[in-house]
């Protein structure tokens, strides 16, 4: 079983990586060629309606100023495989600020980047257990920005990497489109043991350990979904939540003309 596994995912690493001349790590620049402001408008038809309470929040020089500061990120590997990371990375902030659904507007994957900050939080995401990232008085922790940063122990780190105080000044993900956009960036590129991060399983370089093995973590969209969310949304059968990232990343790879490669859901997979 666990043999199968293992030569499953490193066939799929195969094919990954197989992908004639790998263009390798570019310099900034080439992020405007592979998402021109013209594919970002067509891909974020709505966030600037009057609907969306994020209407003129993220703009395109944010999310491309943000980029630069990754240069990693859609520049590994060939240009399908950084096509497929870059339509990936969008389609998972599009399920956590969607305003879509089932019979809106140019169908429910067209309102991705409607939200910029979690409307009616069940806590403040303070996970008071944690020293290394004490929460302050009275802030909350809670969804804000691109990939709805949450928890204090997301929000410390992240402003430590980028330069702003997180743990004080958490309301700043939301009001700042550049750092909103930093925030998501750096969730994508981070590794945060024992999981891998979201740019490694996109770009055919994760390494599954025993574990993952033994929990079905496959590489593919259905993995950076349970790096994202999986404690609450994979290991169940069709969840509508994973669905619906499902939906954003099919929709996107048109429009990047990639294919969204295998493992596209998590349902069989335990979270970390
Ligand atoms: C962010 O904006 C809100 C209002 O939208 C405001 O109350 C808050 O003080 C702002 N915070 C920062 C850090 O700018
Ligand atoms: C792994 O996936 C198979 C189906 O492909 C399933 O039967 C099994 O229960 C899964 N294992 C775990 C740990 O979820």
């Amino acid at each position: 079983m666990a043999m199968a596994m293992a030569m499953a995912s490193s066939l799929f690493v195969f094919t990954y990586l197989l992908c004639f001349v790998p263009l390798g790590t570019e310099a900034g620049g080439s992020i405007t060629s592979l998402v021109s402001k013209e594919l970002f408008n067509a891909i974020f038809l709505h966030k600037d309606d009057n609907a969306c309470p994020a209407k003129d929040f993220y703009t395109y020089d944010s999310f491309i100023r943000a980029a630069r500061r990754f240069p990693r990120f859609g520049s590994t590997g060939c240009l399908t495989t950084q096509k497929r990371e870059i339509a990936a990375f969008l389609a998972q902030i599009s399920h956590e600020t969607t305003g879509g659904w089932a019979t809106a507007p140019d169908g429910p994957y067209a309102w991705g980047l409607c939200f910029k900050e979690e409307v009616s939080p069940q806590s403040d995401y303070c996970d008071s257990t944690n020293k290394e990232w004490p929460c302050y008085p009275g802030k909350s922790y809670k969804g804000r920005g691109p990939i709805q940063l949450s928890w204090n122990y997301n929000y410390g780190p992240a402003g430590k990497a980028l330069g702003f105080d997180g743990l004080r000044n958490p309301e700043v993900v939301a009001n700042n489109s550049l750092i909103a956009f930093n925030t998501a960036l750096w969730f994508w590129m981070t590794e945060q043991k024992p999981k891998p991060s979201c740019h490694s399983v996109m770009v055919g370089k994760y390494v599954p350990t025993k574990a993952d093995l033994a929990a079905n973590r496959t590489a593919g969209f259905g993995l950076v979904t349970n790096i994202i969310n999986g404690g609450l949304e994979c290991g169940i059968p069709s969840d509508g939540r994973v669905n619906d990232r499902i939906g954003y990343f099919q929709r996107y790879a048109k429009l990047f003309n990639v294919d969204t490669g295998p493992n596209l859901d998590c349902q069989n997979q335990k979270s970390f």
